[in-house]
């Protein structure tokens, strides 16, 4: 009896605690794990509860944080309460520069528990002040060290008499670089140290190397390319933008057992090599690589470098130098050809049925001196042959030499490119794709004989943003469609948000990459990507406010200004707050917003902004037979004033967040003159547009320039206009963002779904028939008998368009965070099933977790399937006629004390609920 008691008592006790216990997950430090090298002095802690379970909120939380090494508490927040658990600030004393740091969190609940501390996670500085940097920058005096000139090799050995506990590298570079030492390869990041505004902002990255040195005699070899800082970006052959010369800067810090510490840094006792392997290396023309230079030890102790050059030591500025804040670039996934063969003209070709961005590999054995080129390109011409025009003066090409004898493994270093196909020249033999399992054939070559095959496959390269979105429903070009802005945005998000990849541009486009960017965040992790590109649209925005066209700045002080593009400026640090719910994008860039805002201002006259340069509705659609003036053409200053009106909206917006009641006020009263004049100059009394286009009824019912009492007859109009061209969208960069949104909001679910689902040009599915599998720059890119649009400006991995992707996870599927709840505290779900879909899913790691919104129809039902993260709320609306036809988990609504039923809202019935798992159903509304 007694035994049989205890058993109730503890079975019952196991079943409780399991059931109750309150854990966390996902612990991150400036929104990464245990990042090493921050500078930012006040870094934010944030955590996830578990379990999923229904309404669980946090009340109070408790932070403390200690040195990583001797474990000494530093700071403590003490039981603060509130549901907090995202970006939470530390508030200690000043943390100090290479210092390594650990960070705990407790919290309280709603139901009365407490959790346990959460694991330990870490982080560590990076050097704080310009004189932490005892390195002196070095360069090679060698006059080869020219762009078009090799790649150098910086080398220094040394020894480490003691144990080791820890060893941190800070590196960065004039050029790109790879480093090693001793033989391996230092951190998984390629094209480092990424891309800004370096004059201004140079990144430097810090990695852990504890694993990578030895006790006694160590070696770095450092390898330095032109990249971004002096290979010719834009056109006409602009050079040397940043600077003539490479230049290496790096420190080395170990600290041993015995609590000494040792410090390597570059200085004047390298040695230095111009006769690398790497011959030449640019952005947009490729590299050459000469295998038979390749100098075996040259990164590894013992190594003879006695013929090696001297270095200079230089006083470069260091006030420059900031931490990498973006996670690095990173390779991903892995291509084997769908299809080798030979076109019409007789050329080798490997198509890897992806357009992707990055370089192929080659595992190959031959000759020494052999050699092979490979080509890239995007499409096909209709001929069947490999395509390059609209590569314009980009060579995009790769060339191997090899060494010979034994296999080689190859694949460039300084430079990317955007393809889909390869053309081989120089391999005699067979070409394969699929990598042998062993990398090391033994059925061909053998007896120092070439290998009549050689193994080829395409590696894509981006920047390393944790997946967070997916979309999928019942339609398969729709998923397709989906594919294709998820291919878009890995290869246009290369440490900066570039137009495209391939052709000779490949720059920060600011109109492109605000249309784009909600999009963005759905599909992958880029608060730190855009944090760390707004850096430098704040930094490159001249000193009257004016935003340039491309970030970084290569175009030129006066390349800036144009509505729709400089916006980004206040578009992309709103959509990042929505998505993240971070205050401190808004303070970083708030001077930033504020200085595009009084540009404008001050570039009007009586509140009317109508001069300067603009692009426009950029590459909207023109039928070749408009002949009876229904044209697309949208006045460009009419945009410019919405855009206007738009910016000063936001930053109203971002200064009610930020507590800044005196701007809020004065920028309100902008406001409304901005829209006054709007009405003044482009709207007749009754409501129509002097420019009676799509793009225009969009952008003034999109950005609320029309009083209540014209809108419907606006958005009716649109209807309209959409209507004359049989059910098609005339919309550029500027329109398409906004387009599905706005006949959403006014009533025309089926307008937006037609669009959606047109698939003659211009259309979304137009390029998905087509069998593109990322999104193109024009409507119609290709046409239907094969030939291309103007190669001038035709290239076929263009984000921008895909920014439908933010209505179909937003509207379709309906996942959306409310603005007074940003960053999904306060969730809301709202589907607008339509277009004959069966079904809709959407699912989205936020903040706290995993959101997720899968509908469907069935048997004449809708049924909704949610889940809302711990320490969250959602208001979820139901398309249904009462309460009484909605069930929860087959009970009725009555029944389910955690969903309050708040009412109706046109065609839905709206639910409050807390965090967890719930299963609706409500019959369908007719
Ligand atoms: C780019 C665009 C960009 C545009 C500006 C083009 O060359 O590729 O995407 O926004 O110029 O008009």
């Amino acid at each position: 009896m007694k035994k049989n008691f205890f058993f109730l008592v503890t079975g019952v006790l196991i079943i409780h605690t399991g059931f109750s216990q309150l854990t966390f997950k996902n612990l991150r430090c400036e929104d990464r794990a245990n990042p090493v090298g921050l500078d930012i002095t006040r870094p934010r802690f944030s955590w996830q509860l578990q379990p999923d379970q229904r309404n669980l909120m946090q009340t109070a939380y408790e932070i403390q944080i200690g040195n990583k090494w001797d474990k000494r508490e530093i700071w403590n927040s003490g039981r603060q309460s509130g549901s907090e658990s995202v970006y939470v600030p530390y508030g200690g004393n000043a943390l100090q520069s290479a210092k390594s740091y650990y960070w705990q969190v407790r919290v309280w609940d709603n139901k009365g528990r407490v959790s346990g501390w959460s694991e330990k996670a870490f982080w560590q500085m990076g050097l704080l002040q310009p004189g932490d940097w005892k390195a002196s920058w070095i360069e090679s005096e060698s006059a080869a060290d020219s762009v078009n000139g090799p790649a150098l090799l910086f080398r220094k050995s040394f020894s480490s008499a003691k144990k080791i506990i820890s060893a941190t590298v800070f590196i960065t570079t004039h050029g790109m670089y790879e480093a090693f030492i001793n033989g391996k390869r230092i951190g998984d990041g390629f094209l480092t140290p990424g891309w800004t505004s370096y004059n201004k902002r140079l990144q430097y990255q810090v990695y852990d190397v504890t694993a990578l040195l030895d006790k006694g005699e160590n070696a770095i070899g450092v390898m330095t390319g032109s990249g971004w800082y002096r290979t010719a970006l834009a056109w006409n052959n602009n050079k040397n933008i940043y600077g003539k010369k490479m230049a290496l800067l790096l420190q080395l810090e170990i600290n041993y057992s015995d609590g000494s510490r040792q410090t390597i840094i570059s200085d004047g006792s390298w040695k230095t090599s111009d006769g690398g392997p790497v011959r030449f290396s640019e952005i947009y023309n490729g590299e050459t690589y000469d295998a038979r230079l390749e100098k075996p030890g040259w990164d590894s102790p013992g190594f003879d470098d006695k013929t090696w050059q001297n270095v200079v030591e230089k006083d470069y500025p260091k006030n420059n130098l900031i931490a990498t804040y973006n996670e690095p670039v990173r390779k991903h996934e892995t291509f084997n050809a769908v299809r080798i063969f030979k076109t019409p003209k007789g050329e080798q070709i490997i198509d890897f049925g992806q357009n992707l961005v990055g370089w192929e590999t080659i595992l190959v054995k031959g000759k020494s001196g052999d050699t092979i080129t490979v080509d890239h390109a995007e499409v096909l011409d209709k001929e069947g042959n490999f395509y390059t025009d609209n590569l314009r003066a980009a060579k995009s090409q790769n060339i191997y030499v090899l060494k010979g004898g034994e296999e080689e493994i190859l694949n460039p270093h300084f430079t990317f490119h955007g393809f889909r196909y390869v053309r081989v020249k120089g391999l005699n033999g067979q070409i394969r794709s699929v990598f042998p399992e062993t990398k090391s054939p033994t059925h061909n070559g053998s007896n120092g004989k070439p290998y009549d095959v050689a193994y080829l496959s395409a590696v894509t390269l981006y920047s390393d943003m944790e997946p967070t979105g997916q979309f999928t429903c019942s339609n398969p070009m729709l998923n397709q469609l989906q594919h294709n802005i998820q291919w878009g945005q890995k290869g246009n998000f290369l440490d900066v948000p570039t137009d495209c990849p391939q052709r000779d541009e490949r720059l920060g486009w600011t109109g492109d990459a605000q249309a784009f960017s909600r999009t963005a965040s759905y599909n992958m992790g880029v608060h730190n990507f855009f944090s760390k590109w707004l850096k430098d649209v704040a930094a490159d925005q001249s000193e009257d406010g004016r935003v340039p066209f491309v970030v970084p700045n290569v175009l030129g002080p006066m390349a800036g200004g144009s509505a729709g593009w400089s916006d980004v400026s206040t578009i992309i640090p709103w959509n990042m707050w929505l998505a993240y719910g971070d205050p401190k994008i808004l303070e970083d860039q708030y001077a930033s917003m504020k200085g595009w805002v009084n540009f404008m201002a001050g570039h009007s006259r009586d509140y009317l902004w109508n001069t300067g340069f603009h692009f426009g509705d950029w590459l909207f659609y023109r039928p070749a037979d408009d002949n009876d003036g229904r044209s697309a053409v949208t006045d460009k200053y009419l945009i410019a004033q919405c855009f206007f009106a738009h910016s000063t909206q936001l930053l109203i917006n971002a200064a009610r967040v930020l507590n800044k009641q005196e701007d809020v006020k004065q920028y309100t009263e902008l406001l409304s003159h901005v829209k006054e004049a709007f009405l003044k100059e482009y709207v007749t009394a009754s409501g129509r547009l002097v420019s009676g286009t799509q793009t225009a009824y969009v952008l003034a019912l999109q950005f609320d320039m029309l009083p209540e009492s014209l809108r419907a007859q606006a958005a009716e109009r649109l209807a309209i206009n959409i209507k004359d061209y049989s059910d098609h969208l005339t919309t550029g960069f500027l329109g398409t963002p906004y387009i599905c949104h706005v006949l959403s909001r006014f009533g025309y679910d089926s307008v937006a779904y037609t669009l959606l689902l047109q698939d003659s040009y211009p259309s979304w599915l137009y390029p998905v028939k087509m069998g593109a599998t990322t999104i193109w720059e024009r409507w119609d890119g290709q046409k239907p008998d094969s030939s291309f649009q103007t190669p001038s400006m035709n290239s076929f991995n263009h984000y921008a368009y895909g920014a439908i992707g933010d209505w179909m996870y937003r509207t379709i599927a309906g996942l959306d965070t409310y603005d007074e709840g940003a960053g999904y505290k306060k969730i809301k779900v709202q589907p607008h099933p339509g277009g004959g879909l069966g079904f809709a899913n959407a699912d989205l790691e936020t903040g706290y977790g995993k959101l997720s919104a899968h509908w469907k129809i069935a048997n004449d039902k809708f049924i909704l399937d949610v889940v809302i993260p711990p320490n969250t709320t959602a208001g979820i609306f139901i398309p249904a006629t009462s309460p009484e036809s909605i069930t929860e988990n087959s009970k009725p609504l009555p029944d389910q004390k955690e969903i309050v039923v708040s009412g109706r809202e046109g065609n839905y019935i709206v639910l409050h609920v807390g965090s967890g798992t719930y299963h609706f159903s409500a019959d369908k509304v007719k």
